[in-house]
């Protein structure tokens, strides 16, 4: 059979750094990223402050030839740069985000309160401010309260259009939530419910619950599922460039679409293998040295560069 032949898989798994995966998608091949990135790279940077004596002993030359020696006077206490390295470790990774969506597609950005603003200002630089949709709270109601504040029980998620004023967005596959009165809107409607707005009460991934998977951060499919049905079209491409455990590639199949994961750590790769099993049509794949995926599952015949060679979709890339 030849490669061309050969039936898209429904969903790949890709090992590797998210900027190399991206770099090698075709442009406007996806129909809707989700990602969900880490915080903080816990960099601690220390600066050390040096003073320069003349000494004709010195150990260093300076102006005119004359000789000095420094002498260290202090290291200032640590200066945490995680925050500066995070915008910049996002940023080349949002822009690809932004060349391979298809011109109807969408980016839901999932974060927490703290730099929430900012990642804002930088998506806003990559997509145009006009091309902010909403941003979502998700609500959640889970472990201690502290008493000094409001306890911060939120999430955001903010979405962006590639197009604003095209952009695939399904509200009749949104799901219905009950009223808070249900006795003011008659039995009709109590019994239809309504449709969620930009808050979202749900429960996180309950600790002992039988959806969760063993990875720390995994997001709770209903969250998933809300975002992919509204905002991917059947047959579409779902992309997570920051899998984890794989929930968006979850929503992705039970929505019929086809997904691209991806993620660096192969603790997250364990997890999803154990997701996905006995699914069919999911391959596993690993970046290669020269940024072509390669196929690591044991129904690939070969190595294959499929990602190279175009995304799930198809579609052409167009620079
Ligand atoms: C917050 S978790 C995502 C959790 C996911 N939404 C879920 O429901 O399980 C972020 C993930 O990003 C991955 N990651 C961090 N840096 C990465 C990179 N440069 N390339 C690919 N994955 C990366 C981490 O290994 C981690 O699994």
């Amino acid at each position: 059979m030849k490669k061309s032949d050969q039936p898209e898989p429904r969903g790949r798994v890709v090992h590797g750094d998210c900027l190399d995966v991206l770099r090698s998608l075709p442009d406007a091949s996806v129909d809707l990223v989700y990602v969900d990135p880490p915080f903080n790279t816990g960099r601690v940077q220390r600066r050390e402050r040096m003073l320069a004596l003349r000494d004709d002993e010195g150990d260093r030359t300076g102006f005119a030839g004359r000789r000095y020696r420094t002498q260290r006077l202090s290291i200032d206490e640590g200066f945490d740069d995680s925050f500066d390295d995070y915008l910049g470790f996002l940023e080349p990774r949002l822009r690809e985000a932004h060349r391979v969506l298809a011109p109807t597609g969408s980016l839901y950005f999932h974060i927490d309160y703290r730099e929430v603003h900012y990642c804002k200002i930088l998506l806003d630089r990559i997509f145009g401010r006009a091309s902010f949709i909403n941003e979502i709270i998700w609500a959640y109601d889970y472990g201690a309260r502290t008493t000094k504040r409001w306890p911060p029980k939120h999430d955001n998620i903010l979405f962006f259009a590639k197009d604003p004023k095209r952009y695939h967005f399904d509200v009749t596959e949104v799901d219905r939530i009950p009223y808070m009165a249900p006795g003011l809107v008659g039995p009709e409607k109590a019994a239809r419910g309504k449709l969620p707005t930009d808050t979202w009460w749900h429960t996180i991934v309950s600790p002992t619950g039988k959806e969760k998977l063993g990875y720390p951060t995994q997001k709770p499919l209903g969250i998933l599922r809300r975002i992919v049905r509204a905002s991917a079209p059947k047959g579409g491409v779902v992309l997570d460039f920051f899998a984890g455990s794989g929930t968006t590639g979850a929503a992705a199949l039970e929505h019929g679409c086809r997904f691209i994961l991806v993620d660096e750590s192969q603790a997250a790769i364990d997890v999803m293998k154990r997701r996905f099993a006995g699914e069919p049509g999911i391959v596993f794949e690993r970046m290669t040295a020269n940024g072509a995926a390669a196929r690591v599952d044991r129904q690939a015949a070969s190595v294959s560069s499929s990602l190279k060679s175009g995304a799930s979709s198809g579609r052409a890339r167009s620079g």
